[in-house]
């Protein structure tokens, strides 16, 4: 098990769900098009603002799970281990990683971002980007660059990128939106009018 794993797997975690991702909250709802898997739902904070038949949240910790669907009753959460498929999750949209990404290691994030290209056509990304922290065990604070080399293998490409001011930290959180790109825009042709 890896040190994130073990982390995030334990109660221990748990005061690190909430503290700032309310900010957020309505730029990640305003570009996820549904159905959405909340993936890293922690607690399925976000679940109350989709109907049940358009959410799925996931994450690695069980207990987070138990706890999701006790607060959602109405709502579908999965536990997943470090072999996700979420292509079982058929037909969804958009991929909601809200205050996630920084907290996954560098050897598991390019398997995450070839995951999330063959199950959605959206990633909606929300957290602190190239910003340094402290306190939290296991953020890794990517640059934008470093993001776009990730989901651009993937064929991703950022269409909207939006900051919202963390008065807490003081610092800008970023709202991505990734989307796939056309097999034109992949294959390099040029679309004149
Ligand atoms: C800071 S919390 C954010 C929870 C939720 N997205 C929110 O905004 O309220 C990070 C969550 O990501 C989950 N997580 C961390 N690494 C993960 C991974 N490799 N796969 C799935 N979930 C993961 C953790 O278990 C935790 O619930």
């Amino acid at each position: 098990m890896n040190k994130a794993r073990e982390f995030w797997t334990t109660p221990a975690a748990d005061p690190h769900i909430n503290p700032t991702p309310e900010i957020a909250r309505d730029e990640v709802l305003a570009i996820s098009k549904t159905p959405v898997i909340d993936f890293g739902c922690g607690f399925g904070r976000l679940a109350q603002y989709f109907w049940d038949f358009q959410y799925i949240g996931v994450d690695i910790a069980s207990h987070r799970i138990d706890e999701a669907r006790r607060r959602n009753p109405y709502h579908r959460f999965e536990h997943i281990d470090s072999h996700f498929d979420l292509t079982k999750f058929d037909g969804a949209q958009t991929i909601i990683v809200d205050n996630v990404l920084h907290h996954v290691p560098d050897d598991e994030i390019e398997l995450m971002a070839e995951s999330f290209a063959k199950t959605a056509p959206f990633v909606a990304q929300a957290e602190h980007i190239g910003t340094p922290r402290t306190g939290t065990l296991t953020s890794h604070c990517r640059p934008l660059d470093v993001y776009e080399s990730i989901f651009g293998d993937f064929g991703f490409k950022i269409g909207k990128h939006t900051h919202v001011w963390n008065p807490r930290r003081k610092v800008n959180f970023s709202v991505i939106l990734w989307k796939q790109r056309t097999s034109a825009e992949l294959s390099g042709r040029q679309i004149t009018s």
